[in-house]
């Protein structure tokens, strides 16, 4: 071999080498192979029917139904009491559902039937909170509109056979990406953008947005609403509840206190789109939905769940450090931001209780007492924006420190204006 056959063959291997990387990098930023689209009807919502064309993605699917804990130690797919880890939630929602009955997230397969089981609902219990359960509710909301967030739940659930399903997030005749929750497609409205033109990376979190993020009910309809209208940040969000929207004045409320509470619900959302992850474009699927095989064939998983499970495929088209380290990371994320939220729980529990007796000193000062109510309600619902969100801090680190150790101040902040009113010291 010569000078120049040498240097030709290395050239040749060099272009190799860059072709073959090029074709893997592609393949790991397109979509699944093409799928052919079939004829389903309009309106059909068992994922059966769905699956015999869809099999791939039928039987990961059909994997929510997996139960098991998350290697962390938090979150994790089986129904364990969150007071279990952080016993100062039965003293926070005293006087409400909560208090009775508030377990981790499972698989979207369980979702029916454990809002059927769970001892939060009761006779008076309204249709709204089908919403964020089943497919039905895209035929509910065209054939009564809001009104079907009024009826009674027994009624509503009586129709609503599927849980979280295909339909869900597929147009059954095109199968693209799509959200129904009339709730979501309103709030974004209202901030100007229109989810029928989102982009298809858009979608891949919207689709998830539509269930996975905070709302409230508008007394007297029970419709469902998103407080988004100044903004994801808890502050913003604050803001518009302060503003008594709707006529919305508290979820409860606290019995101890006295004080006007709100009750925050899964904002994975609002943490998630200002973090990291979400500004850079990354979406809920990327991490939740990734790209696996099967015989070869390259498909979106749809065993939706804590990716700590599918490391390999979640992080490391992305990611080069390696799943120990990943998982490590993750572990100390969480570690520290559970280490700041029961400790502003803790804190919150003796903010109720420096105000009931304070409240209980003749000749309190009622003014001091106001502020001091106010005080422990942004404490609770800062607190609350991180003890609802379910990835304990991971999708947004940062903030997820920042609004617990405002949580904190503000509790201290509460229990000294209880003090004050009632010029004495409880804590
Ligand atoms: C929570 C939302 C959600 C649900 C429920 C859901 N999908 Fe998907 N599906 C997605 C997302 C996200 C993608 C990726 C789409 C993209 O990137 O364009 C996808 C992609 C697909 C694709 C395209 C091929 C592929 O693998 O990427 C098919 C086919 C599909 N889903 C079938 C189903 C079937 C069948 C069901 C019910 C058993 C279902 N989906 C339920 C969100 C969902
Ligand atoms: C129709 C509403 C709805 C949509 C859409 C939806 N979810 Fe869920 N999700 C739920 C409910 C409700 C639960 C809790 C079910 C239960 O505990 O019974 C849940 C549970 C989960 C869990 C916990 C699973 C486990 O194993 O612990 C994850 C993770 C999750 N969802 C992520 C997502 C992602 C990512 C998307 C979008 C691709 C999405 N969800 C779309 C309503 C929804
Ligand atoms: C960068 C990757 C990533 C992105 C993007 C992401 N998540 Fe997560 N998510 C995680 C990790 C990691 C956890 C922690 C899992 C655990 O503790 O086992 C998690 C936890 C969760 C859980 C709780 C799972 C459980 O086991 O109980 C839900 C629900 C969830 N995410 C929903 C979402 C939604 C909705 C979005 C988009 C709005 C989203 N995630 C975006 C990585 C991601
Ligand atoms: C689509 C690309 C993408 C995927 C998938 C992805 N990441 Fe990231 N990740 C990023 C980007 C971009 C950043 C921010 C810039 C940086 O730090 O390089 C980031 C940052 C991080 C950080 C630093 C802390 C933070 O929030 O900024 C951690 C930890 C992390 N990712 C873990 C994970 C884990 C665990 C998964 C899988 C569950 C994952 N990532 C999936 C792109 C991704």
């Amino acid at each position: 071999m010569n000078k120049l056959q040498k240097s030709l063959i290395a050239l040749l291997a060099v272009c190799l080498l860059f072709f073959g990387f090029v074709v893997v990098r592609i393949g790991v930023a397109k979509p699944a192979s093409a799928v052919k689209v079939a004829a389903i009807p309009a309106g059909e919502m068992d994922p059966a029917v769905w699956g015999k064309y869809y099999p791939l993605q039928y039987a990961s699917y059909q994997k929510t139904a997996e139960g098991a804990p998350s290697p962390t130690g938090y979150g994790g797919s089986v129904l364990v009491q969150k007071s279990q880890m952080q016993p100062e939630m039965l003293t926070l929602f005293k006087g409400m559902p909560f208090s009775k009955d508030y377990a981790e997230d499972r698989g979207h397969i369980h979702a029916m039937e454990d809002l059927r089981e769970t001892k939060r609902i009761g006779p008076a219990s309204k249709g709204a909170c089908i919403t964020c359960k089943t497919p039905y509710v895209e035929q509910a909301y065209k054939e009564h509109g809001w009104d079907y967030a009024n009826k009674p739940l027994t009624e509503m659930m009586d129709k609503a056979k599927f849980s979280v399903a295909c339909s869900t997030c597929h147009d059954p005749a095109t199968m693209n990406l799509r959200v129904i929750n009339p709730a979501f497609i309103e709030a974004q409205a209202a901030r100007g953008i229109d989810v029928t033109k989102a982009s298809r990376e858009d979608m891949r979190s919207f689709v998830c947005a539509q269930c996975h993020s905070e709302y409230y009910f508008e007394p007297g309809t029970t419709k469902v609403v998103f407080p988004w209208d100044k903004g994801l940040k808890p502050a913003e969000m604050y803001a518009y509840y302060s503003e008594t929207p709707r006529g919305f004045v508290q979820d409860w409320q606290h019995p101890d206190s006295q004080a006007a509470m709100l009750k925050a619900q899964h904002p994975d959302y609002e943490l998630f789109s200002t973090g990291n992850h979400g500004t850079a474009g990354v979406s809920c699927a990327d991490c939740h939905m990734p790209y696996t095989r099967k015989d070869g064939q390259k498909y979106t998983s749809h065993w939706v769940t804590s990716p700590l499970k599918t490391l390999d495929d979640s992080c490391t088209p992305c990611h080069n450090q390696g799943t120990a380290w990943l998982q490590e990371r993750v572990k100390t994320i969480q570690d520290q931001t559970f280490e700041l939220q029961h400790m502003a729980g803790q804190n919150i529990v003796k903010a109720h209780q420096a105000i009931q007796a304070a409240a209980a000193q003749p000749g309190a000062d009622q003014a001091g007492l106001a502020k001091a109510r106010e005080l422990v309600r942004k404490a609770q619902f800062y607190w609350d924006l991180l003890a609802a969100e379910n990835s304990m801090g991971f999708h947004n680190p940062s903030q997820a420190l920042n609004t617990l150790g405002q949580a904190n101040e503000l509790a201290h902040q509460a229990i000294e204006a209880a003090n004050t009113a009632a010029g004495i010291k409880m804590f």
